[in-house]
């Protein structure tokens, strides 16, 4: 059993490839997806989770039973927490209210103390997720501020995680690297590894419309910044964890074709995966239909369809939003409410 001598931290990434096959028949291009809702916390931000609190532990800057404070999306205090867990830390988190309830309850279900701030604040606001982060950390004794947006040690850990394992996956044997934009730190720091050992690769950004992140890079310029639904993607500011010198081009997508090919990605290829995945994948699409020549092109697919139960995959809040739902085959369902017993059993 020595083998089995290790802790949850010790068995993040190794996260498998797979090719698209049935969301993929409109492009010659082969599209590949990393399958990062198989980390242990359920994204591909366990990977930060525990590379910053590592470095942090090592810098001295947290102390076992210390406190880790963090502005997030959700995804990266699963990844916080499950070091926090092994490392005898607490947590406290801070997110916008716009994020699913799911995170939020995983969170708290994990033991963290969770604050909202509302959403649609400038980042520079005292209300702002990012400011009461920044002055919780500065205020609870013996805390550490992950600060995933500024801290480099999250493009680091994808420069020692993500690119080498990609990397060695895929023997370099592909074109481009396509990722959804938050932080900048997966686009980052895996583009760099992997430009390092590949100079022909090509890397393509995922930005949503009303982030500024895709026209800053085009022009150079700031725009404002107007709000979106799809959670974990864009930003209405500059994190300095985005190499945008990195990023050969940029991939602008909306909400709608995000969550409607989330949906697709799990009926027609059986991947149970989030919006931003949706996002990347509808990325990838438009930059294959872009190209004279089929490329293989490796997208991530950061987080797990579990986090938006009661958003993507109900059809009530699709419909809410007038989002279209998956068609359903009326045939089919009503030859099997024929079968039925009257009283008591019903189709849901
Ligand atoms: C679900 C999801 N997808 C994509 C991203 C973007 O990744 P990164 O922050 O590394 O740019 C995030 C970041 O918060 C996320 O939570």
């Amino acid at each position: 059993m020595d083998k089995f001598n290790r802790t949850v931290v010790d068995v993040i990434g190794n996260t498998p490839i797979v090719k698209l096959n049935r969301v993929a028949t409109g492009v010659d291009s082969d599209i590949y997806v990393k399958l990062e809702y198989m980390n242990p916390g359920g994204s591909i931000k366990d990977r930060i989770g525990r590379y910053i609190c590592q470095q942090a532990m090592d810098k001295g800057l947290l102390k076992k039973g210390g406190t880790i404070v963090e502005a997030t999306s959700g995804n990266t205090g699963v990844g916080i927490c499950l070091f926090a867990a092994v490392n005898e830390c607490k947590a406290v988190f801070v997110m916008a209210d716009k994020q699913s309830k799911e995170k939020i309850d995983a969170l708290k279900g994990m033991g963290a103390q969770v604050v909202l701030c509302p959403t649609n604040v400038e980042p520079e606001d005292p209300r702002s997720y990012y400011s009461v982060a920044k002055v919780l950390s500065e205020q609870i004794p013996n805390s550490f501020y992950a600060n995933q947006y500024h801290n480099e040690d999250n493009p680091n850990s994808h420069y020692h995680s993500t690119g080498p394992e990609i990397f060695e996956q895929t023997e370099g044997k592909f074109d481009t690297f396509i990722a959804g934009v938050g932080t900048g730190g997966t686009i980052s720091g895996t583009s760099r590894y992997l430009k390092e050992k590949m100079p022909h690769l090509k890397t393509i950004g995922v930005d949503i419309e009303g982030s500024i992140l895709a026209h800053y890079h085009k022009t150079g310029e700031m725009i404002e910044a107007k709000p979106y639904v799809l959670e974990g993607l864009g930003e209405d500011f500059l994190p300095s964890n985005i190499d945008f010198d990195i990023i050969d081009d940029f991939v602008v997508v909306e909400d709608q074709e995000s969550f409607t090919m989330t949906r697709e990605l799990l009926e027609k290829e059986g991947l149970y995966v989030g919006g931003s995945c949706g996002a990347a994948v509808c990325g990838a699409l438009k930059y294959a239909k872009s190209l004279e020549k089929p490329e293989k092109i490796l997208v991530i697919l950061p987080d797990s369809g579990s986090r938006y139960l009661s958003k993507i995959y109900n059809n009530d809040w699709m419909k809410e939003h007038n989002y279209p739902t998956p068609k359903t085959d009326e045939n089919f369902i009503s030859s099997i409410q024929k079968l039925l017993p009257a009283d008591g059993v019903r189709m849901m």
